[in-house]
């Protein structure tokens, strides 16, 4: 058993969901290596110290550069907001590094085609952050399409809605700044539908989008954690809100299906509400997040009187990673979609075996959003490989 040395980057919302699915490996799953804790890099030498502390790192630091050039550092993972994968993700690449990615993986496609180009070139293993499809009941979708449970597929209908920002008052958050974060629910949200229609039925072929932005000026920002904000004080000067509050878009698929996204900040009483439908000619199947551990499908075949929609408790050993957790039916929830992932991750290096979801898996996702963006500007469908 070797160590695997691990060098964090951000120690938030993804830099504490990571820390706790390194932590929670070994307990639950039999890893071959050891996943070392090992430095956590930030800006503000105050509070990565304390986030060392708290999180299980014996060190911490706050250059990142400093970070990657450490030999005894095997693995770079990214949890800083999007502008800033591209460069931390090409210097670790150079240096040889296994790399852990949040999503979207780059700002656009031709930053996305860099970092997957030196991930690809310097031959080590690379993943990102769609953790989404570690959730066994979407593992279990995926093994029923591959079983032709469904037949051909007609339809994806996916949705990803949450309300945080409808208060006015709410501040100009970083997810707000396209400089930052290159677009709004299209990329924070947007992304991780596009890898899951990707993966559950096939390529995407061509867009056709609308979007808005419901609340143009917010006040600016004093602190921020996760999806909560504090603006900065009663006369904070307002900014140009530069992000799509909502996107929508039509969608045909290489395979021949049809299918549609909505992407929302402002869907009063949706949380974390991401689900999807997908219509074949011998069943559907729906899946809803806050829900996670359901899969719903329903059977052309079933007799005829007994036909509906059928509800698979995707929480027993049988099902994909659950015999690493609890007895049937003790529900996981979102912190172990991290586990997984990670789980596939440390194990491709471990085994010198391929990772997926991969920068590949980013790059197309890319494609996808930059059409999307392209069509909403252009006023017209476009075709995702015309992307460049
Ligand atoms: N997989 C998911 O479900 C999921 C959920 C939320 C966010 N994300 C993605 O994770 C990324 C981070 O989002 P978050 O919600 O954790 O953001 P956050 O604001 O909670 O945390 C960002 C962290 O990055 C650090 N940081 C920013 N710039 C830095 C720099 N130049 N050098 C070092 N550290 C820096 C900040 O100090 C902070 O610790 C984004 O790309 C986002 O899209 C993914």
């Amino acid at each position: 058993m070797k160590d695997i040395n691990v060098g964090l980057i951000g120690y938030k919302f993804m830099g504490k969901a990571h820390s706790n699915a390194f932590s929670m490996l070994p307990m639950f799953f039999n890893v071959t290596d050891n996943i070392v804790r090992k430095v956590i890099c930030g800006r503000d030498e105050k509070s990565v110290s304390s986030a060392a502390k708290k999180y299980g790192f014996s060190e911490h630091m706050t250059s990142w550069k400093e970070l990657i050039k450490r030999v005894d550092i095997h693995v770079i993972d990214i949890t800083a907001p999007s502008d800033f994968h591209k460069e931390p993700a090409i210097a670790a690449a150079e240096a040889k590094k296994h790399i852990f990615c949040e999503k979207p993986l780059a700002l656009n496609y031709a930053d996305a085609l860099m970092m997957y180009k030196a991930a690809n070139e310097a031959g080590i293993k690379h993943q990102i952050g769609f953790n989404y499809r570690y959730v066994p009941a979407i593992m279990l979708a995926k093994k029923m399409i591959e079983q032709n449970k469904l037949g051909r597929i007609f339809h994806f209908r996916g949705a990803f809605l949450q309300d945080w920002i409808m208060d006015p008052d709410f501040p100009k958050v970083w997810r707000l700044d396209k400089k930052v974060a290159g677009s709004g629910s299209l990329g924070d949200l947007g992304a991780h539908v596009v890898d899951l229609a990707r993966f559950l039925v096939s390529d995407i072929e061509k867009v056709s989008a609308i979007s808005e932005t419901f609340i143009k000026q917010r006040p600016s920002v004093q602190e921020m954690t996760g999806l909560s904000a504090q603006k900065k004080n009663a006369n904070a000067i307002m900014e140009e809100v530069d992000v799509d509050d909502a996107t929508i878009f039509l969608m045909k698929f290489t395979n021949g299906a049809l299918g549609t996204i909505e992407t929302t900040r402002f869907a009063g009483g949706h949380k974390n509400d991401m689900y999807f439908e997908i219509n074949g000619e011998k069943g559907s199947m729906k899946f809803y997040f806050e829900r996670m551990n359901e899969l719903l499908y329903y059977n052309m075949e079933d007799e005829e009187e007994y036909k509906g929609f059928r509800l698979i408790q995707a929480s027993e050993g049988i099902h994909p990673y659950m015999q690493s957790w609890w007895p049937a039916g003790h529900v996981i929830g979102y912190e172990n979609t991290f586990v997984h992932e990670f789980y596939e991750f440390f194990e491709s290096i471990s085994n010198d075996t391929n990772t997926k979801p991969d920068f590949y898996d980013g790059l197309k996702c890319s494609q996808v959003l930059d059409a999307v963006e392209l069509s909403i500007k252009e006023n017209c469908w476009v075709n995702v490989n015309s992307v460049r």
